[in-house]
């Protein structure tokens, strides 16, 4: 544990305030007592089968349970299944067709309102366009696109033929792009010329083609227009997406899959500069985002209208926009832009036009309507939320109450949801009938769940702080990093033996609930994103006037961590703060831009050569440093302090 950890579990110790689910809400609830929990106790494997079963549709129904050879999960063998038949097909076949899968809202006003029947069409169609591009079962495809339905659709259509796609955000930069593309060996990217944001067109195109130049895998670019800026098409390899869907047959049946083929990659941050593939299969992910999003938003899929504001890019958006909800059958909102476009009240404008019953976000995001202040969303009618939701980084207890009084009128619910891009679902959150909650806790693990936290030992910690750990295999779990296995191995499994060490601290307080406190290795956490201090390093680096860098993410009010940067220059190099922090964006995306990058003629080290970051981040924190008698050079530090003093960056 960092001191700042302790600090941390210091100040939650305070936080004793109980929110027990209301009769009002216990009354339509799925679950209100402990069945499942203990069904699950009782036998996790037959829990997760019967999940299996009921949630979803087979082809032909599987044989084993799972097979578990750590650290080498294989659940449901024997079965097949489509995923986009389950998200599609089924609810039309069950007269459900004219149900309305989308209310999709454009940054500018515009709007779509699509039905399960047109959702299942343009899927199928687009399903066709790629097979008459070349691409078969196994061949992977990128996604490179902003929050549009054709996001949605060329997911599906990818999982119908299955055709594992590699969905990179739109944020990100060309570089990146092509780093993915080459690692995946993807054959066909899917973009589009440009998407709305801040009541501006960015262009996505120009990076893709950028991207393309070193991707030799690449054989067509399939565009969709949205921003209708201009674009250079490139003969033979580029082809416009409404004109390829214009010919296409509805008509594409569903192929059924291997329970454990693979359905998706999608590339996150480690402690090493190379991002991960995360690797996420058919039967086991499908049941697992199923399960999780019916019974921790306790849903009616008749009645509800769901919104979860993540980018389809990130896990979240795979998993709580994409396959879990579909699955379900449920609608949904998506919007396409930023929360203040063209105001600061346009969340809560989309959700009283749409009447959204169930509202999931993240921390960042709540912190952000705090400083806009609680005008913004009185101006709406909010009364049809019901339960609304958190996930991707700890929620400070004031930010929970706020959410609380604010947005959930102080009737609704609120599920703080803690799981990762490696997890494929949620894995720890309240089941909102259930479980009386603490403003900051995410609870406890769901039923087929098993946390422990251990120490620097592996010895389990009851109470207390300590390394967070999974003792049992889940069907979502990844099962593997592409193309590198001992880095899976290495990674998740090596640091506790038999277990599955998260990367996280957490907390258990005496009556046994889960405080997370954030990651414990060198990866940040800046809005709810995974951003790795080794990657904006090497970023730094590859500037030809940086000869060292070293990067930390130091706490902030808003974004919860923030990258602040400290560079040694090269001998008569000359640069400044401005160009390194574009150059950030320019190489990784503008998630990873620093804050800060402090130009110094010397990093603090301990004498065996190992730069101090705990250091660094005291620095960037504001904090009176303490004992620096450890390191090479101890008038570094006043110097660095000093800088810090200087005034702040935009
Ligand atoms: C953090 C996002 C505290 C955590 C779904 C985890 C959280 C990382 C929570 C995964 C939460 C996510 N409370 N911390 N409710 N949810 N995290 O892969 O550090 O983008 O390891 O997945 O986010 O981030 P990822």
């Amino acid at each position: 544990m960092s001191d700042e950890q302790h600090d941390t579990i210091d100040a939650l110790s305070s936080e004793n305030r109980t929110f027990a689910p209301s009769d009002d809400f216990k009354a339509t609830s799925l679950v209100v007592d402990t069945s499942l929990y203990d069904e699950a106790n009782t036998n996790d494997e037959a829990f997760w089968a019967r999940q299996a079963t009921e949630l979803v549709d087979w082809e032909q129904e599987f044989d084993t349970v799972l097979d578990w050879q750590l650290p080498d999960a294989k659940w449901f063998e024997g079965g097949t299944l489509n995923v986009s038949y389950n998200c599609l097909d089924r609810h039309v076949a069950a007269g459900r067709g004219d149900k309305v899968a989308f209310h999709w809202e454009g940054e500018p006003g515009d709007k779509r309102t699509i039905t399960y029947q047109a959702l299942l069409d343009e899927v199928s169609q687009f399903a066709n366009v790629l097979k008459g591009l070349g691409v078969k079962k196994g061949d992977r495809v990128n996604i490179y696109l902003p929050m549009i339905p054709e996001a949605a659709v060329a997911m599906l259509a990818c999982a119908r033929i299955g055709a594992p796609h590699s969905v990179v955000f739109g944020g990100f930069s060309s570089q990146s792009l092509s780093d993915r593309i080459n690692d995946a060996e993807a054959k066909v990217l899917i973009t589009a010329d440009g998407g709305y944001r801040r009541g501006e067109v960015f262009p996505l195109k120009p990076a893709a083609d950028e991207a393309c130049e070193s991707t030799p895998s690449i054989e067509h670019v399939v565009v969709v227009r949205r921003g209708g800026n201009d674009v250079t098409m490139v003969d033979g390899r580029d082809v416009w997406y409404h004109e390829l869907m214009e010919g296409a047959s509805t008509d594409c049946p569903a192929e059924p899959m291997e329970a454990e083929h693979l359905l998706f990659l999608l590339y996150t941050s480690g402690t090493t500069g190379k991002p991960k593939g995360i690797m996420h299969t058919t039967g086991g992910y499908l049941t697992h985002v199923t399960y999780t999003h019916k019974y921790v938003f306790d849903l009616q899929p008749e009645t509800d209208v769901f919104w979860c504001t993540a980018d389809v890019g990130w896990i979240t958006g795979h998993s709580y926009i994409v396959y879990g909800p579909l699955s379900n059958g449920c609608t949904q909102v998506m919007y396409e832009g930023v929360p203040n476009y063209p105001a600061n009240d346009r969340f809560w404008e989309i959700v009283e036009e749409y009447g959204v019953t169930i509202f999931y976000t993240a921390p960042t995001a709540i912190r952000t309507f705090m400083k806009w202040g609680a005008d913004e969303p009185a101006k709406h009618d909010l009364s049809s939320l019901r339960l609304i939701g958190t996930v991707g980084e700890p929620i400070n207890p004031e930010a929970w109450m706020w959410y609380h009084e604010h947005i959930g009128g102080g009737r609704c619910p609120i599920v703080d949801t803690w799981w990762q891009t490696e997890t494929g679902g949620i894995m720890i959150s309240p089941l909102p009938g259930a479980t009386t909650t603490k403003p900051g806790s995410a609870t406890f693990p769901l039923p087929g769940v098993s946390t422990e936290l251990v120490d620097d030992d592996a010895n389990v910690v009851p109470v207390g702080g300590g390394y967070l750990t999974l003792t049992r295999p889940w069907p979502g779990m990844l099962r593997g990093i592409w193309g590198d296995p001992e880095r899976y191995q290495e990674t998740y499994w090596s640091r506790f033996p038999d277990r599955y060490f998260a990367g996280d601290g957490a907390k258990l307080d005496d009556d046994g609930y889960l405080w997370l406190l954030g990651r414990v290795d060198d990866v940040m956490n800046v809005s709810g994103h995974r951003i790795s201090t080794t990657e904006v390093e090497s970023a730094l680096v590859s500037h030809p006037s940086v000869a060292e860098a070293a990067v930390v993410g130091a706490n902030d009010p808003t974004t919860g961590q923030a990258v602040f940067a400290y560079v040694i220059l090269r001998g008569g190099a000359d640069t400044d703060e401005a160009t390194l922090r574009a150059h950030v964006a320019e190489e990784i995306g503008a998630i990873a831009r620093p804050k800060r990058v402090f130009i110094t003629p010397d990093l603090p080290k301990t004498r065996s050569g190992k730069i101090m970051r705990r250091l660094l981040r005291d620095v960037a924190e504001g904090r009176n440093i303490g004992d620096t008698t450890t390191l090479a050079d101890a008038s570094i530090v006043d110097e660095l302090q000093a800088k810090a003093a200087e005034s702040t960056a935009d």
